[in-house]
């Protein structure tokens, strides 16, 4: 079938295959530019799941990077800020363009699976940050984003979306594989592994953190300001970290804003009692690295 030339054709079309991970075809077919992506040595990448705090995660790096300036951070929109490394549509620059124009040091946001990465990153031995959210909630989480992003097929009920999920038949593929895959590469790289669980939890901690493992420092003040600046409340009425100014014909914010709730444990009001045994059955089998655990609430 002839590519999609329009930001119309991408809307609701069935996800093609990269390396047997279930994806977008429009970042397929940007796929020789990624994998040939050649990254600099004070890049610093931003790896997630899908929905697992990666806007939140970007703010607070951008933030520290410009010593907690908030006007600065309100230069233009977070996925211009952070660009976003196998994003290609019609239409709009690639992800590999927008890196290309933007000065060092980079922030990058990607969420392949680790086996995935351009080998570059490696190479120049780039620094980084994954973080990763329980899966019961990045699974409610990517349900709305399902239905508001359109760039996603249809979803279908919860109960096939749950089944879609633990199957792996999702944008990105297998959560499960994804967050152990990342875990394991903590032994070679130099990458910090932070939880969405514990970013609610303590975010000066985290933020701290950050700061350590980047070389930075920050005051008390610089850091309250940067705590504040990403807070839920404050990013959702941001309109340079909300995504508000993305084409409404690729997301609509009146089904699902792209800054829903922002808080740990809303799968309890939408599991059924069978449908969360299922899930933790099926969680229990998958997880096999045994030092990793997730807090289901935080
Ligand atoms: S994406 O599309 O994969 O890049 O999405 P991502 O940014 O990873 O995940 C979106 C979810 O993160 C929540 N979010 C936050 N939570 C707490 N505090 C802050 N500041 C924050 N910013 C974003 C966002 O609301 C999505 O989660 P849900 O559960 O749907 O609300």
């Amino acid at each position: 079938p002839p590519s999609a030339t329009k930001k119309e054709d991408m809307i609701r079309e069935e996800l093609g295959s990269l390396h047997g991970i279930p994806l977008y075809k429009c970042f397929v077919e940007g796929w020789p530019q990624v994998e040939a992506f050649q990254a600099r040595p004070d890049d610093l990448l931003i790896a997630t799941y899908p929905k697992s705090g990666t806007t939140w995660l970007s703010e607070i790096l951008d933030m520290i990077y410009h010593d907690g300036d908030v006007e600065k951070c309100r230069r233009d929109a977070i996925f211009n800020r952070v660009p976003f490394l196998e994003m290609k549509a019609p239409e709009m620059p690639s992800g590999v363009e927008q890196l290309e124009k933007t000065s060092s040091p980079r922030l990058v946001k990607t969420h392949l699976p680790v086996q995935l990465l351009p080998t570059s990153f490696q190479d120049k031995d780039c620094k980084v940050i994954y973080m990763a959210r329980n899966p019961k909630d990045v699974v409610i989480s990517y349900y709305y984003f399902y239905q508001m992003a359109k760039i996603h097929p249809d979803p279908g009920t919860l109960d096939e979306f749950l089944e879609s999920f633990m199957a792996g038949k999702v944008a990105y593929g297998s959560w499960y594989e994804h967050v152990q895959g990342w875990w394991e590469k903590k032994q070679e790289k130099r990458l910090l592994y932070l939880f969405y669980e514990d970013m609610k939890k303590d975010p000066r901690q985290e933020v701290q953190k950050i700061l350590q493992f980047l070389g930075k420092e920050a005051t008390e003040e610089t850091v309250a300001r940067i705590l504040y600046h990403t807070s839920f409340q404050q990013m959702r009425k941001n309109p340079a970290a909300n995504y508000e100014t993305m084409p409404s014909s690729l997301m609509d914010h009146s089904l699902s804003p792209f800054l829903r709730k922002g808080i740990s444990g809303d799968w309890k009001n939408h599991f059924t009692v069978a449908q969360n045994e299922r899930f933790d059955k099926h969680y229990q089998q998958h997880m096999v690295v045994s030092d990793l655990s997730f807090q289901m609430e935080a």
